[in-house]
């Protein structure tokens, strides 16, 4: 990839504030002169997110992932790096320098959603055509109004076997374009590519931004697999997206009701419920569940009525309240799902929904319920069982009124008097914040040092030269003017570790060209690089910062330099050894 220049990258980060910005995606609280909030990058009920203003850049000591306002884009929109420069450019109101690089991954990318649109638009045409009766008709029987297929731009693919490769053929797209998109297949037979959905009804996926991202497609009949879906490209990753979410974030709805499939969704919005999404065909991950948290604070959980759908249902508890999100359970009480209920209701399907909804239990409700039922009521042991398990589950809640109207129906419901629940609840409290900040240390920890392993390999077995050698790095980029005065004392060759060396290096070519240190870090290193570094970057605080002190930091890099390695030792004889030790006696005086 050829680069952008340092000045552009400057201006962009001009340009963008990385606080303003982070402030659409996140609450942050100032603290002193940075700001702090719940990392968007992972769940966690305390905060260590981190925002530096003083530099531009954000780390967090949760899940260790830092970088500048670059890398926040491209994380949280889910781009790679030129398309987050593209999106701040944009945001600034700059336009990109022209082909100024090289960018064909990016240019892969346009050409899948320019593919995928054109195949939206194909699928469209073929279920309005006499080719298309079967769908149309498939539609129309399952309740659906020409205006809502018309709203989701539901298709048909027809039941050919080359209909959308030729069709995009003649529009310009290369079969690697198409295959990119999963939009057709090499065929065994070497016929060329065949289209991977025929003789279905067609349900495009569309992202936050408008993008045609992917497909699902439904077969008429009781056939195998009932629907198919389009498999992870570029520009789609199934974990990472939800079905409907471009409708639902416009819904002006701080509710999301999050159902198990595409029929779900598209009969709650025919009944006016456009806050529907769904999950594309597999369980709800931790990333779906961070991505709802960006439009909305409480989910609805409407899940199919069946036994899976109850076992979902308990999973997706946990994962959305994870992430912060407070959750509501809707018990469909008569039909398999939403899409089913609405349709027993015909014209009063609004309002027959819209009482569900009203009288939804929240997730306590629900777990608490289900919990009820497995124990026995006429022993004590039973009783008391259950206790100690409700209990649990109330502790987990954040807020004590709520805390207080559970122990009140769960005294009712024993006969065991409401303080002494209260009580139980208390040492339950206490015993999980104490719990919760043991193992979200050790996880910070853990996280830590798997990265600098992971980075910095040699990093474990040279602790004192590579933090000597990190301290040094944190000074050199706070301090830029002190180069000369380092380069006159340290050389390259000084350091222990590889990749601390490449850092000075780095850092130093970047200072003598009168540039930012960190302008093009998040284009220069991987994720996991860029991370450590913004973590060293910021470090600097923390640190002793005088003359003296680095000073300190090049002697002990030079003292641990001049010592033998293990292997040298291993490997000299016994006069070399002699000598090796004499020498190590010497360096440490
Ligand atoms: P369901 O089987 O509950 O489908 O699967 P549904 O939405 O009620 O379908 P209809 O009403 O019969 O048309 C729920 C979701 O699971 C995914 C789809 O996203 C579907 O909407 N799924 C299901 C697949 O991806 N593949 C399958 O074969 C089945
Ligand atoms: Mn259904």
């Amino acid at each position: 990839m050829a680069r952008l220049s340092n000045d552009f990258l400057s201006e962009i980060k001009y340009r963008n504030d990385l606080v303003e910005l982070a402030s659409s995606y996140m609450q942050l609280k100032r603290r002193g002169r940075n700001l702090v909030g719940l990392c968007p990058f992972h769940g966690e009920k305390t905060p260590s997110f981190n925002i530096y203003t003083e530099n531009g850049s954000f780390y967090c000591f949760g899940c260790g992932v830092g970088g500048d306002i670059i890398t926040f884009v491209m994380k949280i929109e889910n781009l790679d790096y030129m398309e987050a420069v593209k999106f701040l450019a944009q945001r600034a109101g700059m336009s990109m320098p022209e082909d100024d690089y090289d960018d064909s991954l990016g240019r892969l990318r346009t050409r899948i959603y320019e593919a995928n649109r054109e195949a939206a638009r194909f699928f469209y045409s073929k279920l309005m055509s006499k080719e298309g009766a079967d769908g149309l008709g498939y539609l129309r029987g399952r309740g659906l109004a020409d205006s809502t297929i018309r709203h989701f731009g539901l298709g048909f693919a027809p039941d050919e076997r080359f209909a959308l490769g030729d069709h995009l053929r003649s529009k310009g797209f290369t079969e690697a374009e198409m295959t990119a998109a999963n939009l057709v297949f090499k065929s065994k037979s070497g016929r060329g590519v065949l289209d991977r959905f025929y003789n279905r009804v067609m349900f495009p996926i569309i992202d936050v931004r408008g993008n045609v991202i992917a497909f699902g497609g439904r077969i008429m009949t009781d056939q195998k697999p009932k629907y198919l879906n389009t498999s992870d490209t570029l520009v789609f990753n199934k974990s990472q997206n939800l079905f409907s979410l471009n409708n639902a974030k416009n819904s002006k709805s701080d509710q999301l009701i999050l159902c198990e499939g595409y029929m779900d969704v598209i009969s709650l919005n025919q009944a006016g419920f456009t806050n529907a999404v769904a999950t594309l065909g597999t369980a709800l991950t931790a990333e779906q569940a961070s991505l709802m948290k960006r439009y909305c604070k409480e989910v609805i959980l409407c899940y199919d009525a069946d036994e899976a759908g109850q076992k979902a249902t308990a999973r997706a508890i946990d994962i959305l309240r994870r992430v912060g999100l407070t959750v509501k359970v809707i018990a469909i009480p008569d039909g398999k799902d939403p899409d089913e209920f609405i349709r027993r209701h015909g014209d009063k399907g609004h309002a027959a929904f819209q009482n569900v909804l009203d009288n939804s239990g929240n997730d306590m409700d629900f777990r608490l319920f289900k919990l009820r039922a497995l124990y026995d009521f006429n022993t004590p042991q039973g009783k008391l069982d259950y206790l100690n398990d409700a209990v649990k589950l109330i502790c987990e809640l954040d807020n004590p009124m709520e805390r207080d109207i559970y122990a009140s129906r769960l005294s009712d419901d024993t006969d065991v008097a409401k303080p002494t629940i209260m009580e139980q609840i208390s040492r339950g409290i206490r015993r999980n914040n104490y719990k919760r900040r043991k193992t979200e240390f050790s996880q910070i920890q853990k996280n830590i040092s798997a990265r600098d392993d992971r980075v910095n390999p040699q990093h474990a077995d040279n602790l004192r030269a590579a933090s000597a050698e990190e301290n040094l790095l944190a000074y050199l980029i706070n301090n830029p003017d002190k180069l000369t005065y380092i380069h006159e004392r340290l050389s390259p060759d000084d350091f222990l570790t590889d990749f601390n060396r490449k850092l000075y290096i780095y850092f130093s070519d970047k200072i003598l060209n009168n540039t930012d240190p960190l302008i093009s870090v998040s284009a220069d290193f991987s994720e996991d690089e860029r991370s450590k570094i913004f973590r060293l970057a910021n470090s600097y605080p923390d640190m002793p910062h005088t003359v003296q002190a680095l000073d300190e930091f090049i002697g002990i890099i030079k003292e641990e330099k001049s010592k033998p390695t293990d292997s040298e030792i291993r490997n000299s004889t016994q006069d070399e050894f002699a000598s090796l030790f004499s020498k190590l006696k010497d360096s440490r005086q």
